[in-house]
Protein backbone atom coordinates (compact mmCIF):
# COMPACT_ATOMS: atom_id res chain seq x y z
CA UNK A 1 0.00 0.00 0.00
CA UNK A 2 1.11 3.37 -0.61
CA UNK A 3 2.14 5.70 2.03
CA UNK A 4 0.02 8.40 4.52
CA UNK A 5 0.15 11.97 2.69
CA UNK A 6 1.51 14.47 4.30
CA UNK A 7 -1.81 16.32 4.75
CA UNK A 8 -2.86 15.78 8.02
CA UNK A 9 -6.89 15.78 7.47
CA UNK A 10 -6.20 13.37 4.72
CA UNK A 11 -5.31 9.86 4.31
CA UNK A 12 -3.76 8.07 0.93
CA UNK A 13 -3.57 4.54 -0.26
CA UNK A 14 -5.13 3.32 2.98
CA UNK A 15 -8.35 2.45 4.39
CA UNK A 16 -10.84 4.94 5.83
CA UNK A 17 -13.77 3.16 7.51
CA UNK A 18 -16.95 4.86 7.79
CA UNK A 19 -19.39 3.38 10.40
CA UNK A 20 -21.84 4.63 13.07
CA UNK A 21 -20.12 4.34 15.86
CA UNK A 22 -16.47 5.88 16.12
CA UNK A 23 -13.05 3.42 17.39
CA UNK A 24 -12.68 4.97 20.40
CA UNK A 25 -15.37 6.00 23.34
CA UNK A 26 -14.65 8.55 26.21
CA UNK A 27 -12.63 7.43 29.21
CA UNK A 28 -14.43 6.92 32.17
CA UNK A 29 -12.90 10.19 33.95
CA UNK A 30 -15.32 11.50 30.63
CA UNK A 31 -12.35 14.59 30.61
CA UNK A 32 -12.84 16.02 27.05
CA UNK A 33 -10.68 15.46 24.63
CA UNK A 34 -9.27 12.00 26.47
CA UNK A 35 -10.52 9.09 24.70
CA UNK A 36 -9.54 5.00 24.93
CA UNK A 37 -10.20 2.35 21.93
CA UNK A 38 -13.51 0.63 22.04
CA UNK A 39 -13.51 -3.26 22.89
CA UNK A 40 -15.84 -3.99 19.82
CA UNK A 41 -15.24 -6.31 17.42
CA UNK A 42 -15.13 -4.34 14.55
CA UNK A 43 -12.18 -1.74 16.07
CA UNK A 44 -10.36 -5.24 17.03
CA UNK A 45 -10.21 -6.15 13.10
CA UNK A 46 -9.74 -2.97 11.69
CA UNK A 47 -7.73 -1.32 14.28
CA UNK A 48 -4.13 -2.90 13.63
CA UNK A 49 -4.48 -2.10 9.37
CA UNK A 50 -5.53 0.97 10.09
CA UNK A 51 -2.46 1.51 12.64
CA UNK A 52 -0.08 0.05 10.47
CA UNK A 53 -0.87 1.23 7.06
CA UNK A 54 -2.83 4.55 7.96
CA UNK A 55 -6.11 5.69 7.70
CA UNK A 56 -9.29 7.51 8.86
CA UNK A 57 -12.60 6.44 10.63
CA UNK A 58 -15.41 8.60 10.80
CA UNK A 59 -17.97 7.75 12.81
CA UNK A 60 -20.83 9.52 15.18
CA UNK A 61 -19.26 10.69 18.50
CA UNK A 62 -21.60 9.15 20.62
CA UNK A 63 -23.19 12.01 21.77
CA UNK A 64 -26.73 13.84 20.96
CA UNK A 65 -26.91 17.60 20.49
CA UNK A 66 -23.46 18.66 21.58
CA UNK A 67 -21.24 20.62 20.18
CA UNK A 68 -19.12 18.50 17.64
CA UNK A 69 -15.67 17.25 18.50
CA UNK A 70 -12.90 18.31 15.97
CA UNK A 71 -10.75 15.44 14.06
CA UNK A 72 -8.03 13.62 16.01
CA UNK A 73 -5.84 11.75 15.88
CA UNK A 74 -6.20 8.07 17.82
CA UNK A 75 -2.81 5.64 17.87
CA UNK A 76 -2.20 6.62 14.31
CA UNK A 77 -5.73 6.58 12.61
CA UNK A 78 -7.14 9.89 11.96
CA UNK A 79 -10.71 9.85 13.83
CA UNK A 80 -13.69 12.31 11.99
CA UNK A 81 -16.55 12.72 14.53
CA UNK A 82 -19.72 13.11 13.09
CA UNK A 83 -22.26 14.76 15.32
CA UNK A 84 -26.03 14.03 15.42
CA UNK A 85 -28.52 17.08 17.06
CA UNK A 86 -30.78 15.95 19.58
CA UNK A 87 -33.77 15.24 16.90
CA UNK A 88 -31.32 13.67 13.90
CA UNK A 89 -30.58 11.36 17.12
CA UNK A 90 -34.41 10.22 17.64
CA UNK A 91 -35.21 10.42 13.85
CA UNK A 92 -31.74 8.66 12.23
CA UNK A 93 -30.80 6.42 15.10
CA UNK A 94 -33.87 5.72 17.38
CA UNK A 95 -36.33 6.23 14.52
CA UNK A 96 -35.51 4.73 10.93
CA UNK A 97 -32.52 2.94 12.08
CA UNK A 98 -33.92 1.58 14.99
CA UNK A 99 -37.26 1.00 14.65
CA UNK A 100 -37.84 0.97 10.86
CA UNK A 101 -34.54 -1.03 9.57
CA UNK A 102 -33.56 -3.13 12.63
CA UNK A 103 -37.28 -4.74 13.05
CA UNK A 104 -37.67 -5.10 9.34
CA UNK A 105 -34.78 -6.73 8.71
CA UNK A 106 -34.62 -8.68 11.68
CA UNK A 107 -38.11 -10.93 10.28
CA UNK A 108 -40.68 -8.31 11.02
CA UNK A 109 -40.32 -10.09 14.93
CA UNK A 110 -41.44 -6.04 16.42
CA UNK A 111 -43.80 -3.99 13.86
CA UNK A 112 -41.75 -1.60 11.96
CA UNK A 113 -43.23 1.62 11.55
CA UNK A 114 -42.61 3.98 8.08
CA UNK A 115 -42.16 7.51 8.92
CA UNK A 116 -41.26 10.14 6.31
CA UNK A 117 -40.09 12.39 8.95
CA UNK A 118 -37.84 10.19 9.90
CA UNK A 119 -36.50 8.82 6.43
CA UNK A 120 -35.61 12.81 5.20
CA UNK A 121 -33.17 13.00 8.71
CA UNK A 122 -31.70 9.34 8.05
CA UNK A 123 -30.70 10.97 4.11
CA UNK A 124 -29.82 14.06 5.78
CA UNK A 125 -27.64 12.36 8.06
CA UNK A 126 -26.17 9.83 5.92
CA UNK A 127 -24.96 12.84 3.64
CA UNK A 128 -23.10 14.36 6.86
CA UNK A 129 -21.45 10.66 6.74
CA UNK A 130 -20.65 10.91 2.59
CA UNK A 131 -19.40 14.64 3.05
CA UNK A 132 -17.08 13.45 5.81
CA UNK A 133 -15.73 10.64 4.14
CA UNK A 134 -15.49 12.71 0.83
CA UNK A 135 -13.10 14.96 3.51
CA UNK A 136 -11.07 12.27 4.55
CA UNK A 137 -10.41 10.23 1.87
CA UNK A 138 -7.46 10.30 -0.52
CA UNK A 139 -7.52 9.64 -4.13
CA UNK A 140 -6.22 5.63 -3.89
CA UNK A 141 -8.20 5.14 -0.29
CA UNK A 142 -10.34 2.40 0.01
CA UNK A 143 -13.32 3.06 1.65
CA UNK A 144 -15.00 0.83 4.03
CA UNK A 145 -18.98 2.12 5.03
CA UNK A 146 -20.59 -0.46 7.97
CA UNK A 147 -24.23 -1.24 8.48
CA UNK A 148 -27.90 -0.74 8.12
CA UNK A 149 -27.46 2.94 9.27
CA UNK A 150 -25.44 4.30 6.57
CA UNK A 151 -27.05 2.19 3.87
CA UNK A 152 -26.81 5.35 1.71
CA UNK A 153 -23.28 6.72 2.23
CA UNK A 154 -22.08 4.03 -0.67
CA UNK A 155 -24.02 6.20 -3.45
CA UNK A 156 -23.47 9.43 -1.81
CA UNK A 157 -20.18 9.00 -1.66
CA UNK A 158 -20.54 7.45 -5.30
CA UNK A 159 -21.97 11.11 -7.02
CA UNK A 160 -19.07 13.22 -5.00
CA UNK A 161 -15.60 10.36 -5.71
CA UNK A 162 -17.07 8.67 -9.08
CA UNK A 163 -13.78 6.74 -8.56
CA UNK A 164 -13.16 5.67 -5.36
CA UNK A 165 -13.42 2.29 -4.57
CA UNK A 166 -16.25 1.76 -2.19
CA UNK A 167 -16.63 -0.97 -0.26
CA UNK A 168 -20.14 -1.54 2.13
CA UNK A 169 -20.91 -4.39 5.02
CA UNK A 170 -24.02 -5.68 6.12
CA UNK A 171 -23.72 -6.73 9.54
CA UNK A 172 -27.15 -8.01 10.26
CA UNK A 173 -29.46 -10.02 8.37
CA UNK A 174 -30.93 -8.56 5.15
CA UNK A 175 -34.61 -9.72 5.22
CA UNK A 176 -36.26 -11.40 2.30
CA UNK A 177 -38.11 -9.31 -0.70
CA UNK A 178 -41.32 -9.63 -0.08
CA UNK A 179 -40.29 -8.37 3.71
CA UNK A 180 -37.98 -5.43 2.30
CA UNK A 181 -40.71 -4.46 -0.44
CA UNK A 182 -42.54 -2.67 2.19
CA UNK A 183 -40.36 -0.08 2.48
CA UNK A 184 -41.46 3.14 0.37
CA UNK A 185 -38.10 3.95 0.34
CA UNK A 186 -36.68 0.88 -0.89
CA UNK A 187 -35.58 2.00 -4.28
CA UNK A 188 -33.84 4.41 -3.13
CA UNK A 189 -31.85 2.42 -0.34
CA UNK A 190 -31.45 -0.24 -2.77
CA UNK A 191 -29.59 1.95 -5.57
CA UNK A 192 -27.03 3.85 -3.16
CA UNK A 193 -26.44 0.11 -1.94
CA UNK A 194 -25.24 -0.69 -5.66
CA UNK A 195 -23.06 2.52 -5.23
CA UNK A 196 -20.14 0.45 -3.81
CA UNK A 197 -17.96 -1.57 -5.76
CA UNK A 198 -18.54 -4.72 -3.38
CA UNK A 199 -21.83 -5.23 -1.51
CA UNK A 200 -21.16 -8.07 1.65
CA UNK A 201 -23.14 -9.80 4.06
CA UNK A 202 -22.46 -12.47 6.83
CA UNK A 203 -24.66 -15.00 4.88
CA UNK A 204 -25.45 -16.46 1.33
CA UNK A 205 -29.21 -16.42 1.87
CA UNK A 206 -28.59 -12.10 2.90
CA UNK A 207 -26.54 -12.05 -0.21
CA UNK A 208 -28.90 -14.01 -2.38
CA UNK A 209 -31.97 -11.39 -0.77
CA UNK A 210 -30.02 -8.52 -2.02
CA UNK A 211 -29.53 -9.40 -5.26
CA UNK A 212 -33.37 -10.41 -6.04
CA UNK A 213 -34.35 -7.06 -4.85
CA UNK A 214 -31.83 -5.05 -6.15
CA UNK A 215 -32.78 -6.90 -9.93
CA UNK A 216 -36.98 -6.26 -8.59
CA UNK A 217 -36.63 -2.99 -7.82
CA UNK A 218 -33.62 -0.96 -9.71
CA UNK A 219 -32.27 -1.48 -13.09
CA UNK A 220 -29.60 -3.67 -12.03
CA UNK A 221 -29.22 -6.83 -13.59
CA UNK A 222 -26.98 -9.74 -13.19
CA UNK A 223 -26.26 -13.27 -11.20
CA UNK A 224 -26.82 -13.08 -7.37
CA UNK A 225 -23.43 -12.52 -7.57
CA UNK A 226 -22.31 -10.07 -9.98
CA UNK A 227 -25.07 -7.79 -10.85
CA UNK A 228 -24.61 -4.67 -13.05
CA UNK A 229 -25.89 -1.07 -12.14
CA UNK A 230 -25.02 2.18 -13.68
CA UNK A 231 -22.07 1.04 -16.23
CA UNK A 232 -20.61 -0.64 -13.05
CA UNK A 233 -19.90 -4.04 -12.29
CA UNK A 234 -21.00 -4.92 -7.97
CA UNK A 235 -19.95 -7.84 -6.33
CA UNK A 236 -22.12 -9.10 -4.05
CA UNK A 237 -21.22 -12.30 -1.52
CA UNK A 238 -20.76 -13.30 2.00
CA UNK A 239 -17.97 -12.50 4.26
CA UNK A 240 -18.88 -14.23 7.55
CA UNK A 241 -17.35 -12.27 9.99
CA UNK A 242 -15.79 -13.54 13.03
CA UNK A 243 -13.87 -12.79 16.58
CA UNK A 244 -9.86 -12.55 17.24
CA UNK A 245 -9.59 -15.92 18.14
CA UNK A 246 -6.16 -15.77 19.72
CA UNK A 247 -7.46 -13.04 21.76
CA UNK A 248 -10.18 -15.04 23.16
CA UNK A 249 -8.11 -18.72 23.94
CA UNK A 250 -5.28 -16.13 25.04
CA UNK A 251 -7.31 -14.53 27.55
CA UNK A 252 -9.21 -18.16 28.67
CA UNK A 253 -5.21 -19.60 29.51
CA UNK A 254 -4.57 -16.80 31.75
CA UNK A 255 -3.87 -18.00 34.91
CA UNK A 256 -5.79 -15.26 36.51
CA UNK A 257 -8.90 -15.67 34.67
CA UNK A 258 -8.60 -19.37 35.11
CA UNK A 259 -8.49 -18.47 39.27
CA UNK A 260 -11.66 -16.46 38.28
CA UNK A 261 -13.51 -18.86 36.61
CA UNK A 262 -12.88 -21.57 39.68
CA UNK A 263 -14.30 -18.88 42.36
CA UNK A 264 -17.81 -18.19 40.27
CA UNK A 265 -17.89 -21.82 39.65
CA UNK A 266 -17.76 -22.41 43.69
CA UNK A 267 -19.70 -19.55 44.56
CA UNK A 268 -22.47 -21.50 42.35
CA UNK A 269 -22.54 -24.57 45.44
CA UNK A 270 -21.10 -26.92 42.45
CA UNK A 271 -24.93 -26.17 40.36
CA UNK A 272 -24.46 -26.97 36.87
CA UNK A 273 -24.24 -23.52 35.21
CA UNK A 274 -26.19 -22.62 32.24
CA UNK A 275 -24.88 -19.39 30.80
CA UNK A 276 -26.59 -16.23 28.53
CA UNK A 277 -25.29 -12.94 27.39
CA UNK A 278 -27.19 -10.76 25.15
CA UNK A 279 -27.81 -7.59 24.67
CA UNK A 280 -31.02 -6.55 25.88
CA UNK A 281 -32.54 -6.75 22.26
CA UNK A 282 -35.69 -8.52 21.49
CA UNK A 283 -34.25 -10.01 18.56
CA UNK A 284 -32.75 -12.23 21.34
CA UNK A 285 -35.07 -14.39 22.40
CA UNK A 286 -34.56 -14.19 26.08
CA UNK A 287 -38.45 -14.09 27.28
CA UNK A 288 -38.73 -17.19 25.08
CA UNK A 289 -35.57 -18.86 26.71
CA UNK A 290 -36.76 -17.68 30.08
CA UNK A 291 -39.67 -19.38 29.38
CA UNK A 292 -38.19 -22.77 28.24
CA UNK A 293 -36.03 -23.08 31.47
CA UNK A 294 -39.30 -22.48 33.57
CA UNK A 295 -40.69 -25.32 31.61
CA UNK A 296 -37.17 -27.35 31.99
CA UNK A 297 -37.66 -26.87 36.10
CA UNK A 298 -41.65 -27.29 35.79
CA UNK A 299 -40.38 -31.00 34.47
CA UNK A 300 -38.99 -31.87 37.50
CA UNK A 301 -35.93 -33.42 36.67
CA UNK A 302 -33.79 -29.96 37.62
CA UNK A 303 -34.33 -28.18 40.29
CA UNK A 304 -32.87 -24.74 41.24
CA UNK A 305 -30.37 -26.89 43.42
CA UNK A 306 -29.24 -28.65 40.51
CA UNK A 307 -28.49 -25.71 37.80
CA UNK A 308 -28.53 -22.49 37.39
CA UNK A 309 -29.23 -20.17 34.74
CA UNK A 310 -27.39 -17.08 34.31
CA UNK A 311 -28.62 -14.07 32.28
CA UNK A 312 -26.54 -11.17 31.35
CA UNK A 313 -28.13 -8.38 29.88
CA UNK A 314 -26.14 -5.61 28.31
CA UNK A 315 -28.43 -2.54 28.37
CA UNK A 316 -28.97 -0.72 24.53
CA UNK A 317 -30.90 1.66 23.17
CA UNK A 318 -33.10 2.55 25.93
CA UNK A 319 -34.19 5.29 24.38
CA UNK A 320 -36.48 2.81 21.99
CA UNK A 321 -40.08 2.01 23.68
CA UNK A 322 -39.76 -1.73 22.71
CA UNK A 323 -36.11 -2.36 24.74
CA UNK A 324 -37.84 -0.35 27.61
CA UNK A 325 -40.70 -2.58 27.49
CA UNK A 326 -38.84 -5.93 26.90
CA UNK A 327 -36.90 -4.78 29.69
CA UNK A 328 -40.13 -4.94 32.37
CA UNK A 329 -41.08 -8.24 30.34
CA UNK A 330 -37.53 -10.42 31.29
CA UNK A 331 -37.57 -9.14 34.78
CA UNK A 332 -40.82 -9.75 35.09
CA UNK A 333 -40.68 -13.13 34.24
CA UNK A 334 -36.76 -13.67 36.26
CA UNK A 335 -38.98 -12.82 39.35
CA UNK A 336 -41.82 -15.03 38.54
CA UNK A 337 -39.21 -18.00 38.35
CA UNK A 338 -37.29 -17.40 41.15
CA UNK A 339 -40.81 -17.15 42.64
CA UNK A 340 -41.97 -20.34 41.88
CA UNK A 341 -39.19 -22.23 41.61
CA UNK A 342 -36.43 -21.35 44.39
CA UNK A 343 -35.51 -23.65 46.98
CA UNK A 344 -33.98 -23.41 49.74
CA UNK A 345 -31.11 -20.72 49.53
CA UNK A 346 -30.90 -21.54 45.70
CA UNK A 347 -32.33 -18.87 43.29
CA UNK A 348 -32.75 -20.63 39.92
CA UNK A 349 -31.69 -17.70 37.74
CA UNK A 350 -29.17 -15.00 38.44
CA UNK A 351 -30.16 -12.20 36.09
CA UNK A 352 -27.19 -9.14 35.68
CA UNK A 353 -28.56 -5.99 33.87
CA UNK A 354 -24.71 -4.19 32.64
CA UNK A 355 -21.82 -5.35 30.72
CA UNK A 356 -19.11 -6.97 32.50
CA UNK A 357 -15.50 -6.41 31.80
CA UNK A 358 -14.07 -8.42 29.17
CA UNK A 359 -11.81 -10.54 31.92
CA UNK A 360 -14.60 -11.13 34.06
CA UNK A 361 -16.89 -12.15 30.77
CA UNK A 362 -14.18 -14.41 29.73
CA UNK A 363 -13.65 -16.12 33.21
CA UNK A 364 -17.87 -16.81 32.83
CA UNK A 365 -17.31 -18.64 29.70
CA UNK A 366 -14.88 -20.75 31.19
CA UNK A 367 -16.89 -21.26 34.21
CA UNK A 368 -20.03 -22.34 32.48
CA UNK A 369 -21.16 -26.32 31.32
CA UNK A 370 -24.19 -24.96 29.07
CA UNK A 371 -24.08 -21.40 26.55
CA UNK A 372 -27.40 -20.84 25.40
CA UNK A 373 -27.64 -18.67 22.20
CA UNK A 374 -30.60 -18.49 21.05
CA UNK A 375 -31.87 -15.28 18.93
CA UNK A 376 -34.87 -15.41 17.17
CA UNK A 377 -32.85 -13.83 14.02
CA UNK A 378 -28.86 -12.65 13.99
CA UNK A 379 -26.73 -11.72 11.23
CA UNK A 380 -24.34 -14.03 12.61
CA UNK A 381 -23.73 -13.57 16.76
CA UNK A 382 -20.12 -13.81 18.22
CA UNK A 383 -20.73 -14.68 21.99
CA UNK A 384 -21.43 -18.21 19.99
CA UNK A 385 -17.89 -18.04 18.57
CA UNK A 386 -16.47 -16.84 21.41
CA UNK A 387 -17.63 -19.69 23.95
CA UNK A 388 -16.17 -21.97 21.85
CA UNK A 389 -12.54 -20.35 21.77
CA UNK A 390 -12.42 -20.10 25.68
CA UNK A 391 -13.24 -23.81 26.02
CA UNK A 392 -9.70 -24.84 26.52
CA UNK A 393 -10.26 -28.05 27.71
CA UNK A 394 -12.76 -28.59 24.72
CA UNK A 395 -15.85 -29.00 27.25
CA UNK A 396 -18.97 -27.41 27.56
CA UNK A 397 -22.41 -27.49 25.45
CA UNK A 398 -23.34 -24.86 23.39
CA UNK A 399 -27.02 -24.72 22.31
CA UNK A 400 -27.43 -22.24 19.14
CA UNK A 401 -30.46 -20.83 17.01
CA UNK A 402 -31.33 -22.38 13.71
CA UNK A 403 -31.54 -18.62 12.65
CA UNK A 404 -28.08 -17.09 14.04
CA UNK A 405 -25.92 -16.66 10.89
CA UNK A 406 -23.45 -18.67 13.26
CA UNK A 407 -25.47 -22.09 13.21
CA UNK A 408 -24.44 -21.93 9.41
CA UNK A 409 -20.86 -22.68 10.74
CA UNK A 410 -20.96 -24.19 13.95
CA UNK A 411 -23.12 -27.34 12.90
CA UNK A 412 -22.01 -29.73 16.25
CA UNK A 413 -23.79 -27.10 18.48
CA UNK A 414 -27.30 -28.37 19.98
CA UNK A 415 -29.42 -26.43 17.66
CA UNK A 416 -32.75 -25.01 18.16
CA UNK A 417 -35.82 -23.43 16.95
CA UNK A 418 -35.60 -20.28 18.85
CA UNK A 419 -39.35 -19.96 18.92
CA UNK A 420 -39.88 -23.40 20.35
CA UNK A 421 -40.15 -22.95 24.39
CA UNK A 422 -40.16 -27.41 24.94
CA UNK A 423 -37.39 -27.88 22.42
CA UNK A 424 -35.43 -25.42 23.71
CA UNK A 425 -36.25 -27.22 27.39
CA UNK A 426 -35.23 -30.60 26.21
CA UNK A 427 -31.58 -29.13 24.28
CA UNK A 428 -31.08 -27.58 28.00
CA UNK A 429 -31.71 -31.34 29.20
CA UNK A 430 -30.02 -32.58 26.57
CA UNK A 431 -26.87 -30.18 27.42
CA UNK A 432 -27.10 -30.78 31.11
CA UNK A 433 -26.43 -34.62 30.40
CA UNK A 434 -24.41 -34.74 27.43
CA UNK A 435 -21.41 -36.92 27.91
CA UNK A 436 -17.68 -35.93 28.49
CA UNK A 437 -16.73 -38.08 25.18
CA UNK A 438 -19.63 -36.17 23.31
CA UNK A 439 -19.11 -32.58 24.38
CA UNK A 440 -15.03 -33.41 23.49
CA UNK A 441 -15.93 -34.53 20.24
CA UNK A 442 -18.69 -31.79 19.28
CA UNK A 443 -16.41 -28.86 20.48
CA UNK A 444 -13.04 -29.70 19.21
CA UNK A 445 -15.12 -29.54 15.73
CA UNK A 446 -16.62 -26.04 17.10
CA UNK A 447 -13.10 -24.58 17.84
CA UNK A 448 -11.17 -25.94 15.16
CA UNK A 449 -14.15 -24.29 12.86
CA UNK A 450 -13.90 -20.63 14.87
CA UNK A 451 -10.13 -21.40 14.70
CA UNK A 452 -9.71 -21.29 11.06
CA UNK A 453 -11.33 -17.84 10.25
CA UNK A 454 -10.10 -15.24 12.64
CA UNK A 455 -11.99 -11.54 12.49
CA UNK A 456 -8.70 -10.71 10.86
CA UNK A 457 -8.82 -13.17 8.15
CA UNK A 458 -12.69 -11.53 7.47
CA UNK A 459 -11.48 -8.14 7.41
CA UNK A 460 -8.51 -9.30 5.26
CA UNK A 461 -10.64 -11.56 2.69
CA UNK A 462 -12.73 -8.14 2.38
CA UNK A 463 -10.39 -5.86 1.49
CA UNK A 464 -8.76 -7.91 -1.14
CA UNK A 465 -11.88 -8.54 -2.85
CA UNK A 466 -12.63 -4.82 -2.63
CA UNK A 467 -9.08 -4.21 -4.24
CA UNK A 468 -9.55 -6.83 -7.15
CA UNK A 469 -12.93 -4.86 -8.06
O1 LIG B 1 -25.13 -5.52 14.80
C1 LIG B 1 -25.56 -4.25 14.71
C2 LIG B 1 -24.98 -3.26 15.71
O2 LIG B 1 -25.00 -1.98 15.17
C3 LIG B 1 -23.57 -3.63 16.14
O3 LIG B 1 -22.62 -3.16 15.25
C4 LIG B 1 -23.49 -3.04 17.50
O4 LIG B 1 -22.62 -3.73 18.33
C5 LIG B 1 -24.89 -3.17 18.02
O5 LIG B 1 -25.74 -3.27 16.91
C6 LIG B 1 -25.22 -2.06 19.00
O6 LIG B 1 -25.88 -1.04 18.41
P1 LIG B 1 -25.90 0.47 18.82
O7 LIG B 1 -24.82 1.15 18.06
O8 LIG B 1 -27.26 0.91 18.43
O9 LIG B 1 -25.66 0.55 20.30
Amino acid sequence: MAKRTTNPNKTDGGLVVIANRMPVRRTAKNKPGEWETSPGGLVTALSPMLRERGGGWVGWDGAAGRKAVPPFLHENIRIRPVSLSAKEFDTFYAGFANKTLWPLYHDSIREPQFHRRWWWPYHRVNERFADAAAQVAGKDDLVWVHDYQLQLVPGMLRERRPETRIGFFLHIPFPPEELFAKIPWRTPILEAMLGADVVGFQTRLAAQNFSRAARRFTDARGSDRLLRFAGRRVVVDAFPISIDVNLYEGMARDPEIAVEAERFRASMNGRRIILCVDRLDYTKGIDIRLRAFEELLSRGRYTAEDCVLIQIAVPTRESVDDYAELRDDVERLVGRINGTHSVKQHVPVHYIYGGLPTRDLIARYCAADVMMVTPFRDGMNLVAKEYCMTRIRQDGVLVLSEFAGAALELKQALLVNPFDVDGIASAMEDALEMTHAEQRKRMTTLRRTVRARSVHDWADGFISRLRES
